[in-house]
């Protein structure tokens, strides 16, 4: 037996997660929806995959220093001894996968999952998020990572975002790349003492942490300190260059930001990240990605290059709260059938709407007419079906409508699909009117 704190505790969902209930949840369905109509329409298939995997594909691709892997992965041993973890990413997962199938290069996946990550629960930070993604395989050409982003900007402006700015930068690659972090860590070793505590410490594991680090003590010394972007290597120049020309040419705006650390070892080269303009500073960012030319090869395969992004669902419904934007709700039904005389005319009429391919709902549990009114109203039908003992003998329904005012008529019981599918169906022939009383 648990505690009674405990035992109060099983009946909530776990710190830093939460329910997402009807009809709120439609925003994540529709949200994705949008975002696999888009996706797809660009040459993106869904990879569907477990959501924990063995925890070596995230310790090996982000990166055992990473605080992502290091503070935040929930990683548990199975009954079999096995180490686990749940996903705390997306990127590694699928590089695992395609590792795994070998599907034909160039391979473009989109996915559409939870993720896990052990951080402090705060405002729009969340133990349990969700990331649309999409990853490109096999593709080193600049132009990919311009369609990334141009994928990643399109959706979020089809959410109906307008307020946020796209930040890029660029981590070179492994013949430019080892050279600026020594002298990144040289200049940083020399202010050593000003650096956050934090930092002070992990100094030497991985330098270019440190640029990310927004405490005044730190941002002081990285003032200084010398800037990747003038230490790119030709090729890494070449191709950041041409990925500023397409953004440019694509009308898609941004700033050059060469802080952009990012929170994964794995990037080379471009890396981005989308900062919405009307949320919290802390938590702003609504989505990022980047080139990750070394993953594979990180996860046992041969050189592979690969580009892709994630953007935070949770943040995008913020910011679109946050910027007025109307998340309009489900659609509403187009019936609900109210039977007082048993039930099987509500049973057998509800299934025939919806064969029909109407949406309808109906009353359960022989309730009285006015609490199956009430249900009707609550459901936002456009009409109440009813049908009462007068209707039963004579083999009609009364058509009440719900939402515009409009005149209640009985329809003949065979004519009530197409009098629901259709206005016209409402004032046309075959629909006889009547008045109802009592209801
Ligand atoms: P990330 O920057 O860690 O990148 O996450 C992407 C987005 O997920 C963030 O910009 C943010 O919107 C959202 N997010 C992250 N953590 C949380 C959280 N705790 N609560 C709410 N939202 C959160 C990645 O995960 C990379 N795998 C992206 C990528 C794909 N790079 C290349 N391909």
């Amino acid at each position: 037996m648990g505690s009674e704190s405990e035992e109060r505790g099983a009946a909530r969902a776990p710190t830093g997660t939460r329910d997402v209930l009807w009809p709120e949840s439609w925003q994540f369905e529709s949200s994705a929806a949008r975002f696999a109509a888009l996706v797809q329409g660009s040459g993106y298939g869904l990879l569907q995959s477990p959501t924990f995997e063995y925890s070596s594909v995230f310790r090996k691709g982000i990166g055992e220093e990473n605080d992502v892997v290091g503070r935040e992965m929930y990683e548990f041993a199975d009954r079999d001894g096995k180490l686990l973890a749940l996903r705390p990413e997306g990127t590694a997962s699928v590089v695992r996968a395609y590792l795994q199938h070998r599907p034909t290069l160039p391979w473009k996946a989109w996915y559409a999952t939870p993720l896990f990550r052990h951080e402090r629960p705060q405002a729009a930070r969340y133990r349990q998020h969700h990331q649309l993604g999409i990853e490109a395989l096999g593709v080193a050409d600049a132009d990919m990572d311009v369609e990334v982003v141009w994928v990643a900007d399109t959706f979020l402006r089809e959410m109906g975002l307008a307020d946020f700015s796209l930040h890029i930068g660029s981590m070179g690659d492994g013949t430019c790349r080892p050279g600026y972090v020594a002298e990144l860590a040289a200049h940083l070793s020399a202010h050593r003492d000003e650096l956050c505590d934090d930092h002070r410490l992990r100094l030497d594991t991985n330098p270019m942490r440190v640029l990310d680090c927004k405490r005044p003590e730190c941002r002081g010394v990285t003032a200084g300190a010398p800037r990747l972007l003038d230490h790119l290597c030709e090729a890494c120049a070449a191709h950041f260059d041409r990925v500023r020309a397409g953004l440019d040419a694509l009308g898609i705006g941004y700033e050059l930001y060469d802080r952009l650390v990012r929170g994964f070892d794995y990037y080379t080269r471009t890396t981005f990240e989308f900062a919405s303009g009307a949320i919290d500073a802390a938590q702003n960012a609504l989505g990022g990605g980047g080139r990750y030319d070394g993953l594979v090869e990180m996860l046992g395969g041969e050189p592979t290059p690969g580009v892709g992004f994630g953007i935070g669902l949770e943040r995008v419904l913020i910011a679109c709260g946050a910027e007025g934007v109307d998340l309009s709700g489900p659609p509403p039904l187009d019936a609900f059938v109210v039977d007082v005389t048993g039930g099987g005319a509500a049973r057998d009429l509800t299934i025939a709407l919806r064969r029909a391919g109407l949406r309808a709902d109906r009353a359960f549990d022989g309730r009285s007419m006015k609490a199956q009114m009430k249900l009707a109203d609550r459901s936002g039908a456009r009409v109440a079906l009813i049908v009462g003992p007068e209707e039963l003998r004579a083999g009609t329904v009364l058509v009440r409508p719900l939402r515009d005012g409009a005149a209640q008529r009985q329809v003949g019981t065979a004519d009530v699909v197409g009098a629901v599918s259709g206005e016209g169906a409402f004032s046309g022939e075959g629909a006889s009117s009547g008045e109802r009383e009592g209801t």
